[in-house]
């Protein structure tokens, strides 16, 4: 049973990674390989969005829960979603079509290249939702706070602006902590139990898919907002 089981998860896999090279609010990394000269590095407002609003990144996006919500609550932003995953991309990307979000892509690449896909203070916010906390020992620089991702994230983010992390796993969340202090990231606000916080902003109300699930598991989701800009040194020196 279990092997018809694992066939049939194998099909809709395939099934939606062929799809996916349909769609037209997805860039995967198999269309453009890493390279500077991608056609939308430095344009994407103007040349994708065909706007010249600011935009916001979630990254680790999974299914783009976060993507969809903030994109239908300000229309007058772009969002984009990136993630390795592809079937998981698919079910963002159907969401966005069928809801009409013009404010909406979805990119499918590795988050340390973001470089490549964007120019320098293109990204005026990140979202960071539920990113894979990565506990075996020797996997901390996959972790999407370790020095060479907030290496990354510099790269294109403008200075100063937010950084948002969500996450239910307090190993991540003490890692994290200590990576923005050891990087002389400013942190703006933490927040030890999201749910149970009437004064968190409204944006902390939306729930990703795996947020969900560690709720029905009674985890507790905590928060960090913080910017890369060492901002007590620029006020003191
Ligand atoms: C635990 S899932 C969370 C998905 C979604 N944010 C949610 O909360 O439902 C973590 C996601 O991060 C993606 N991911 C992890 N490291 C990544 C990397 N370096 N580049 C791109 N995607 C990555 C995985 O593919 C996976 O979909």
């Amino acid at each position: 049973m279990s092997f018809i089981g694992d066939v049939t998860v194998g099909r809709k896999k395939l099934w939606r990674l062929a799809e996916l090279e349909e769609f037209d609010n997805l860039i995967q990394f198999t269309d453009q390989p890493k390279q500077d000269d991608f056609r939308f590095h430095g344009s994407w407002a103007k040349d994708y969005f065909k706007n010249n609003n600011p935009i916001t990144l979630e990254l680790a996006c999974g299914k783009g829960d976060y993507t969809i919500a903030l994109a239908e609550k300000y229309p007058d932003k772009n969002f984009i979603g990136i993630d390795m995953k592809g079937p998981r991309l698919w079910s963002g990307c159907v969401v966005a079509q069928e809801r009409g979000l013009t404010n909406v892509a979805f990119l499918r690449i590795e988050i340390l290249d973001l470089a490549h896909y964007f120019a320098k203070n293109e990204i005026d916010e990140i979202w960071i939702t539920f990113p894979d906390p990565f506990l075996k020992n020797g996997s901390a620089n996959k972790r999407l706070t370790a020095t060479r991702y907030l290496n990354s994230y510099k790269q294109v983010i403008k200075d100063g602006a937010i950084i948002h992390l969500k996450t239910d796993s307090t190993p991540l969340f003490e890692f994290s902590l200590r990576s923005l202090r050891d990087n002389s990231c400013t942190v703006e606000e933490t927040i030890d139990d999201v749910h149970n916080d009437e004064e968190r902003h409204e944006d902390l109300y939306i729930k990703t898919n795996y947020e969900k699930k560690h709720l029905a598991d009674n985890r507790i989701i905590k928060y960090v907002r913080f910017s890369l800009e060492n901002k007590a040194d620029r006020m003191t020196g």
